[in-house]
């Protein structure tokens, strides 16, 4: 999100394509004119994995012509009528990308060239390598106008996940569905889940709760590394429910999706949480009606706005989770939060008994806080 210019995080869009969150290094770098595409890439475990774009690589709406001639840009994206006025049907690929930049870099779109991409690969139905490959192709009437409309959304800076109704989340090559009743996943994300597979490895018997599971992203991330453990993924919002349960369902994913005001609605179980997952609203109400329009008017208030610094729901989850047997004997809590929050977070766990770290995100700004209940020495080996 932007204040004063700059990004107030580093919570990125689309793979983001504009930012909320932002101070991160693009996860999808940009291609070039004539460059060659990127597979999309991300992390697991600390390695950087490719993982090939989730579309189709067939384009069913390629006309076999190409264009008659190296024809200007015309006054829409795909439009009949070329810059003199007259009709013309044969924009190809690379014309429409062209003209397309062009325009979401005047409304200043950050990342004009990919979510132009994005959205003509869509509309084509094929994969942004296709792009390249066919470049001079020219693009069949009904996929331009498809295409014309996708355009039309961005131009009023609804989020290219939004348009394409999905993103895809984690090294894992999760796909998830997403759209206005939930966040879209942002790659800062990633992190909680590399940190919580990481430490839970060897513990056979692990139960994990996402709370605030949204489009349920990190929920359906640890139940597809870790089959074996119980994830229980809840919300607040019914329709960010909704959402989780499809996604579930899609990925033919056994996680428990259930509404709960944080930890209040859901039984820890005998054992207690081995590990209690939280991307919760981080930011501070004052500051959503600065955020780019993006986030602001098209991404669920209830998953935004954290309250007058921001932190209300990381405070009561804390109190819930320090309550005793909550968590179990190792347990843990990972928590991200805002780019200037970590210090802070670190300092609200200390107070409860808990010892506190902090990862750093793409960009080294301190961004996921695990939080542990700190050994006790026993009063009787303790010295005289
Ligand atoms: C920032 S979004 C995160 C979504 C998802 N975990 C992700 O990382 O993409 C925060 C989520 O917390 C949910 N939420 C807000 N208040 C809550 C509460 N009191 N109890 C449970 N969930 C809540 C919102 O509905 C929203 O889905």
């Amino acid at each position: 999100m932007v204040v004063g210019g700059r990004h107030w995080d580093g919570r990125r869009m689309s793979m983001f394509h504009t930012s909320l969150r932002t101070l991160a290094p693009r996860s999808k770098p940009e291609i070039a004119d004539g460059a060659e595409p990127h597979a999309e890439s991300s992390t697991l475990g600390g390695v950087r994995v490719a993982v090939p774009p989730f579309v189709s690589p067939h384009c069913a709406y390629l006309s076999s012509k190409t264009p008659s001639a190296a024809a200007p840009p015309a006054d829409g994206a795909g439009s009949n009528r070329g810059s003199s006025g007259a009709a013309r049907s044969d924009w190809s690929i690379g014309e429409l990308l062209r003209w397309t930049q062009a325009r979401f870099a005047e409304l200043g779109i950050a990342e004009a060239r990919l979510d132009a991409e994005h959205l003509l690969a869509h509309a084509l139905g094929c994969s942004r390598m296709t792009l390249y490959t066919e470049h001079d192709r020219t693009v069949d009437e009904e996929p331009r106008a498809r295409f014309r409309e996708f355009v039309r959304r961005r131009l009023a800076r609804e989020p290219v996940a939004h348009i394409e109704g999905k993103r895809g989340f984690h090294a894992l090559g999760l796909e998830l569905q997403v759209d206005r009743r939930v966040l879209v996943p942002r790659p800062e994300t990633e992190h909680l889940v590399d940190w919580l597979l990481e430490d839970l490895a060897g513990n056979t018997n692990a139960r994990v709760v996402d709370v605030g599971t949204g489009s349920g992203a990190i929920a359906l991330a640890v139940k597809h590394a870790r089959a074996d453990v119980e994830v229980v993924a809840v919300d607040v919002s019914p329709d960010a429910l909704a959402v989780a349960q499809a996604n579930a369902t899609r990925l033919e994913s056994d996680i428990i999706v259930s509404r709960s005001d944080l930890l209040a609605d859901v039984a820890a179980g005998p054992e207690g949480w081995s590990a209690v997952a939280a991307n919760l609203p981080y930011i501070p109400s004052a500051v959503i009606a600065t955020l780019e329009p993006e986030v602001r008017l098209f991404e669920p208030h209830q998953a935004l706005d954290g309250g007058p610094d921001g932190l209300d729901l990381i405070r009561r989850l804390l109190d819930q989770v320090a309550q005793p047997g909550v968590l179990a004997l190792g347990g843990a809590v990972y928590l991200e939060v805002g780019f200037d929050q970590a210090t802070t977070v670190a300092a609200m766990f200390g107070a409860r008994g808990f010892e506190a770290v902090i990862r750093n995100d793409y960009a080294g700004i301190g961004r996921i806080v695990r939080g542990r209940i700190a050994a006790v020495v026993p009063a009787r080996s303790q010295p005289e």
